[in-house]
């Protein structure tokens, strides 16, 4: 309570954050959806108390996608910048993955990283559920926490399987949380150097064994990509194959039984993973950084000013999402937000929801209950609504 009051600044009657928004506290990222909705009322474009901006309606966030000021490069003030590359691992690695690209360097990436992608998931439908059900399987009978012993394993065994990669759990976890890190601002040189040893070590882990035919791996080390910028971007695909699925399938499941009364018996499971995914959107915020000088808003940015897109708050806009709040599976595609949009839309959306979707039903086909109703306790972490660990039980 004391650092609710702490983060509304006394002034929980109306709901008003403390402005600058800070995107640092961790109290914002505990239950961002009353913030958003104040923010798209009061101050669509907010400044952050990290000297960027936040942008919180559906509209505006649409035109963000299309305009030409706005890319996704780290600045030239930022330490991941272009001309630090040979200065960490961080820098080298960043300026091989799509997100941290704009054109021109993005289109061969994106392309050689799609094709690849596409190549290996042709086949996933055959293979994926099966994963679930022998996850659900193992638990039978036992009280298990979802994230530490049903999503966390299954989605590790997954991407190990689609990277083509021992089925190294702690090996996996390690890579990917911090790879993570480099979404998050770099705020002192103790935590930077941690996360460039993690990455140091997810590369070695990488290139540890020789990719199996028919892996992304594989298929990366063929697309012509040079062949640390094929490791970097099968560090990435699993980086997001693991994170936003485990956390994205203990919300969806948390949503599905909070709301159960809500959802229709015959509701496709790909619609109420996609409804789970809007309501909790796992990436809460995307940055992007101005290329030149834009007026957005009314406001004149400079080039070089990070403006974040809150895709949680896109998706919670009543202006695009009649009901906003209420789980309604079936809603249109066109408005939703979670994958992001355009150039930089996520590449791995099909296999996402494969993969949540196939363990919501093997849990449906299971008759899993849940044996606890604590509410969802998400982690601390910079622009993500991510389970954390006591996400519930089930058995
Ligand atoms: C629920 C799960 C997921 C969510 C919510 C999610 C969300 C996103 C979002 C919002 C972006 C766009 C970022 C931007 O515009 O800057 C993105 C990009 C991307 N995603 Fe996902 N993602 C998910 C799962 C996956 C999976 C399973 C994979 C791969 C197997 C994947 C691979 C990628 C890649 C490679 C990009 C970079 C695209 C680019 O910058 O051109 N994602 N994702």
């Amino acid at each position: 309570m004391k650092k609710w009051r702490s983060w509304f600044g006394g002034s929980a009657r109306n709901n008003a954050p403390r402005l600058p928004v800070d995107l640092a506290d961790a109290g914002l990222w505990a239950d961002p959806a009353p913030v958003w909705a104040w923010l798209r009322d009061h101050q669509p474009l907010a400044e952050t108390a990290s000297g960027g901006y936040v942008l919180t309606r559906h509209a505006d966030i649409l035109d963000a996608f299309t305009n030409p000021a706005l890319g996704n490069q780290p600045s030239r003030f930022s330490v991941l910048a272009a001309r630090n590359r040979d200065k960490s691992t961080a820098a080298a690695l960043t300026a091989h993955i799509p997100p941290f690209q704009d054109k021109p360097e993005h289109v061969p990436t994106r392309q050689a990283v799609s094709a690849a992608f596409h190549q290996v998931f042709r086949d996933a439908a055959d293979w994926v559920p099966n994963l679930a059900q022998d996850r659900v399987a193992a638990l039978r009978g036992q009280s298990f926490d979802l994230v530490r012993d049903l999503a966390q394993p299954f989605a590790c065994s997954v991407m190990a399987r689609f990277v083509g990669l021992p089925d190294d759990r702690q090996a996996i976890k390690h890579a990917t949380q911090g790879f993570f890190h480099l979404f998050a601002p770099i705020t002192d040189r103790a935590q930077f150097d941690a996360t460039n040893a993690a990455l140091d070590q997810a590369r070695s882990f990488l290139s540890a064994t020789p990719p199996p035919p028919g892996s992304l791996l594989a298929a990366l080390t063929e697309s012509g990509l040079p062949p640390q910028a094929a490791l970097d971007n099968a560090l990435l695909v699993l980086a997001d194959g693991v994170e936003n699925i485990e956390a994205g399938i203990a919300t969806a499941l948390d949503l599905t039984l909070t709301h159960a009364g809500d959802i229709p018996p015959d509701t496709p499971i790909d619609a109420i993973t996609e409804e789970a995914l809007r309501l909790a959107t796992p990436g809460q915020i995307i940055p992007r950084v101005t290329r030149a000088p834009v007026r957005l808003h009314g406001i004149d940015l400079g080039e070089g000013v990070p403006v974040f897109l809150a895709l949680g708050s896109a998706n919670l806009d009543p202006a695009a999402h009649p009901e906003a709040d209420r789980f309604k599976p079936g809603r249109s595609g066109e408005t939703l937000l979670m994958f992001g949009r355009g150039r930089h839309r996520c590449i791995g959306a099909q296999l996402g929801v494969l993969q949540i979707s196939s363990m919501l039903g093997a849990l449906r086909t299971a008759g899993a209950v849940r044996t606890n109703a604590a509410p969802l306790v998400c982690q601390a972490r910079f622009g993500h609504r991510w389970a954390g660990r006591n996400a519930g039980c089930l058995t």
